[in-house]
């Protein structure tokens, strides 16, 4: 449970999708930002905690490394990076109806998979906690989730 005298800043590149800042929590604001960008001077050592989320599509050359170096100037001095990712390389073919073979559904899987392939590797998703330590970043810790079955749809 947050305090309420916590401030929260959300960003984005396109604020189009956000509420309007009169149906926020005071404590609450939404700002434009390209995270792929050069941070800007006011938000350097700002942020105790930073989080980041699904950011997995938006990756370019399997290169976390950039986008990871802003989150870290964002941060005070002992502050705390939580980025949680879709490990899209893990990703297995479940079925609910035992009739359905994993293995047909995996074989169209693997005819579409160029296509998907056409973004590029998405290695690094799984090598997060690495890539925290090489850039200097202390007592990281890489936690595994599988989706309980009610939101397998949600990862379809
Ligand atoms: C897959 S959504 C994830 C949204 C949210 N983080 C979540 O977990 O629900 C990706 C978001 O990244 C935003 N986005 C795309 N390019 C961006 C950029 N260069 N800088 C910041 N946000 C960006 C999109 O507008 C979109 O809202």
């Amino acid at each position: 449970m947050l305090s309420s005298s916590a401030q929260l800043d959300g960003f984005d590149i396109d604020l189009t999708q956000a509420p309007p800042k009169q149906w926020l929590p005071s404590n609450v604001a939404m700002h434009k930002l390209d995270a792929f960008s050069p941070l800007p001077h006011d938000l350097v050592g700002k942020y105790d905690i930073v989080h980041l989320r699904l950011f997995t599509v938006l990756m370019k050359h399997n290169n976390p490394v950039p986008l990871l170096r802003n989150l870290i100037g964002m941060l005070k001095p002992n502050g705390y990076i939580q980025w949680d990712e879709h490990d899209h390389i893990s990703q297995k073919v479940v079925t609910a109806d035992p009739a359905i073979n994993p293995k047909t559904v995996q074989a169209v899987l693997d005819f579409v998979r160029p296509i998907d392939d056409m973004m590029g590797p998405r290695t690094w998703v799984s090598a997060l906690g690495d890539i925290f330590a090489a850039q200097g970043l202390l007592r990281t810790r890489l936690y595994r989730f599988a989706l309980p079955p009610e939101l397998y749809r949600y990862d379809t």
